[in-house]
């Protein structure tokens, strides 16, 4: 049945071997891939998630939340090493899946990766408009909000607690929109481009990170954890309700700076395009997540240390973390460094869409003509085109409230089946040459899904039921389309033969 057809891991590796015309070009380094992976790591989940978090559900205990995100993703990340050095191939865990679990598995897993990759990008552009924003405004510009906002909000109704959406009066959300313009030019133009200024980004963004922990620690008070709700002033405040304070509202927090961490296994979705994928992947993946939780963690103690954490649900909670330390004079570089910041997330997030859109489009799950590669600039040009239209128009569109939620719970379920399927691959083929083998992989495997599927349940249910409706229609896509088409590509390939 085609649904269980597999891909060979022999014909993948041969895949992954080939060069020259109409392949990737691979040009990245292990440093390249450690920039790409911290490039979609540091970003609205750092620089704007932290305060709510802390805020509305942990206190200074955040700290423990970003700890616990951190060894989820460590645990995924173990797994996807795996993967990525035995099968260096575009397309990260969907061509994973594709040989390991099957087609129809593959596609979920695709068409998951959409709302971690391509939703993502449309948030954090979002996000980033909100910040141009904030910044111009500093300088006396403003910007039309009808024009820099989307045009509906999505708000639960108080009385009946139904979720709808309603006009704001704005008319399309145009900064948003032209990063998404700008990345995309930088990604259809070359890898190598993209990487430099990836590159040049991540250094601007790391500085600002560190100078705020160097520049902070000094001015942590423990005083500051003591609030009305916490008069002891404890390091885990006592808990207040559900997914306040308290153990529960450490494990809420996780769920929530999740994001904060999703874009290091975009990395694994530029294994073509790696030189030595084999060595590297695990180092740019790995490295990358290493350096931004020790980052996170110091960030997190510094700002729930200078600011009490009851005056942190801001919109920008770094900005008033730097007020508190008495430097105003910091805040505009902050800021500017935030915006380039998010810009690379947004590059690092939209390589990751086109090339899982890329690998199946090769497959025939999506149309094939996309999947061409251009003959000067070596990068999926068509498909890099199309998913940035795609997500250009959703950003103009989107209200930040819909999308966010539901980048993190398709991040954590593509985690939870990666882990299952490296522990499937092992049983289906234990001879498999594998340059990088998970540790421990029968406790790090289960712990990694269980993680992964625990962080989910501390997702509100509204964001179940969207994840249900867009699996629902990716079913629906697939089996009206995608299962026909890439059947009728194997077909042809095998006659080709
Ligand atoms: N980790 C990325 C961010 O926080 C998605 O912006």
């Amino acid at each position: 049945m085609s649904l269980f057809a597999r891909k060979s891991i022999a014909a993948l590796q041969k895949e992954a071997a080939s060069t020259g015309e109409g392949t990737l070009k691979r040009s990245l380094s292990a440093t390249n891939l450690v920039m790409i992976g911290i490039g979609g790591i540091i970003g609205a989940g750092i620089f704007v998630l932290t305060g709510h978090a802390a805020a509305s559900h942990a206190g200074p205990a955040v700290v423990l939340s970003f700890v616990i995100s951190a060894i989820t993703c460590a645990l995924a990340g173990l797994c996807y090493s795996e993967m990525a050095a035995a099968v260096p191939v575009a397309g990260s865990a969907y061509t994973y899946s594709y040989a390991t679990l099957g087609e129809l598995m593959a596609w979920i897993i695709g068409w998951d990766l959409v709302l971690e990759y391509g939703v993502g990008a449309v948030t954090v552009a979002v996000g980033w408009a909100g910040y141009l924003k904030g910044f111009l405004e500093g300088f006396g510009i403003r910007i039309a909000e009808a024009y820099s906002s989307a045009p509906f909000d999505w708000v639960t109704d108080k009385v009946t607690h139904v979720d709808h959406f309603v006009s704001t009066g704005a008319v399309i959300n145009l900064p948003a929109m032209l990063v998404v313009a700008i990345v995309t030019a930088l990604l259809v133009v070359g890898i190598e481009a993209s990487a430099k200024v990836n590159a040049a980004f991540v250094v601007l963004k790391v500085t600002i990170v560190v100078l705020f922990i160097a520049l902070g620690l000094g001015h942590v008070l423990h005083s500051n954890w003591i609030t009305a709700g916490n008069p002891q002033g404890l390091f885990i405040p006592p808990h207040l309700g559900e997914g306040q304070f308290g153990w529960d509202g450490i494990i809420r927090a996780s769920g929530v700076v999740f994001f904060a961490y999703i874009g290091f296994d975009a990395v694994s979705t530029a294994a073509q395009e790696s030189k030595n994928p084999q060595r590297d992947m695990p180092i740019g993946m790995l490295g990358s997540l290493a350096i931004c939780t020790v980052l996170y963690i110091l960030v997190a103690y510094v700002l729930t240390g200078v600011v009490p954490y009851d005056q942190l649900n801001v919109a920008q909670p770094i900005a008033k973390g730097i007020d508190a330390m008495g430097l105003p004079w910091l805040a505009p570089f902050i800021k500017f460094g935030a915006i380039l910041g998010l810009s690379s997330v947004i590059l690092v997030l939209m390589l990751g869409q086109t090339r899982v859109f890329f690998s199946m489009s090769k497959d025939g799950l999506l149309p094939v003509s996309f999947g061409k590669v251009h003959p000067k600039f070596r990068t999926p040009a068509r498909i890099t085109l199309v998913t940035g239209m795609s997500i250009m128009v959703a950003a103009g569109l989107a209200p930040i409230g819909l999308v966010g939620e539901l980048c993190s719970i398709g991040t954590l379920f593509a985690f939870a089946l990666v882990c299952l399927g490296v522990m499937a691959l092992r049983v289906i083929d234990p001879g498999l040459h594998r340059p990088f083998r998970t540790p421990f992989i029968w406790v790090v495997g289960p712990a990694g899904a269980a993680a992964s599927f625990y962080l989910m349940l501390a997702l509100p249910k509204d964001t179940w039921i969207r994840l249900i409706v867009w699996m629902a229609i990716g079913l629906l896509i697939y089996f009206a389309y995608g299962q026909r088409n890439a059947a009728r590509v194997r077909a042809e390939a095998e006659s080709a033969k």
